[in-house]
């Protein structure tokens, strides 16, 4: 677990980071060959797809290195530039790098000298650079990233500010995004037990579809370990509320002409 201020292995928190699987006998995770998903619910049983790791390891909240390969497969060619604006532990420039595509990231509290410190919503880059998006953002006050008051992650899904300081970044995302090209956004919904639900998977789509085309809407399969644990099975079962069982894997397309 992090601690806040400096730790590279990232933030700390819900302790519910996408995970890989294990095996039952615990251990590794079991790692199939690693093919294009070919249907709208994705599933890898593993965090990594390689024994090289990708993104810093134990970073919590890392994006799973499968989906962005996946998406780097359909939606980019060598030598694309790759941003990802919440770049976090740094998964998607290794996805990214591995696969021959070039990669520039970015977040407030970089963890690794190749992530540049800037906010999502004002990118030390030009205008149409990126030839493809791709942002796991903070969705919701889960984990502590960091003390940064710009810090998306302390604004609660619950309250608008969430929303517009999203919006924010989809129109920087927008801005920076080459035309005809793809970006996507991998979130959660949010679940409080005394507060309710928040579907953050709609919302976020909506104000994406304001500005992008969709092209799909994709559900990942969360191996997360907090769903092996039967005590939450039971309290969901018993207080009539559901666990996180996907994300939401949205893709858009850039179209001005
Ligand atoms: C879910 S994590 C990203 C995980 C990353 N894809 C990975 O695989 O490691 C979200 C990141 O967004 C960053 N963040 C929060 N607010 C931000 C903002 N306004 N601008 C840039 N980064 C921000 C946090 O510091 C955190 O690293």
């Amino acid at each position: 677990m992090a601690r806040r201020g400096g730790d590279p292995r990232g933030p700390r928190g819900r302790g519910d980071g996408a995970q890989g699987h294990r095996g039952h006998g615990g251990g590794r995770p079991q790692r199939p060959t690693l093919r294009q998903q070919t249907t709208t619910l994705w599933y890898y049983p593993s965090q990594q797809y390689s024994d090289t790791p990708m993104g810093v390891p134990g970073y919590e909240g890392r994006t799973p290195a499968w989906v962005i390969w996946n998406l780097l497969e359909r939606y980019t060619r060598e030598d694309d530039l790759v941003v990802d604006p919440f770049c976090g532990g740094g998964t998607t420039l290794d996805v990214a790098r591995d696969m021959g595509r070039k990669a520039l990231g970015y977040d407030l509290r970089p963890v690794r000298d190749d992530i540049f410190r800037a906010d999502a919503r004002k990118l030390p880059l030009e205008d149409g650079k990126a030839d493809f998006v791709f942002m796991d953002p903070p969705y919701g006050t889960h984990l502590d990233y960091s003390d940064d008051p710009n810090c998306i992650g302390k604004l609660s899904a619950f309250d608008e500010a969430y929303f517009e300081a999203m919006d924010g970044a989809f129109a920087e995302a927008d801005r920076v995004l080459r035309d005809r090209r793809y970006l996507a956004c991998y979130v959660s919904d949010s679940f409080e037990k005394k507060k309710g639900f928040v579907p953050i998977g709609a919302r976020l789509s909506g104000l994406l579809s304001a500005r992008f085309r969709p092209i799909d809407h994709v559900s990942v399969v969360r191996g997360n370990r907090k769903l092996e644990k039967p005590a939450f099975h039971r309290a969901a079962a018993d207080g009539n509320f559901f666990l996180r069982g996907f994300q939401h894997l949205m893709i858009f397309k850039k179209e001005r002409g």
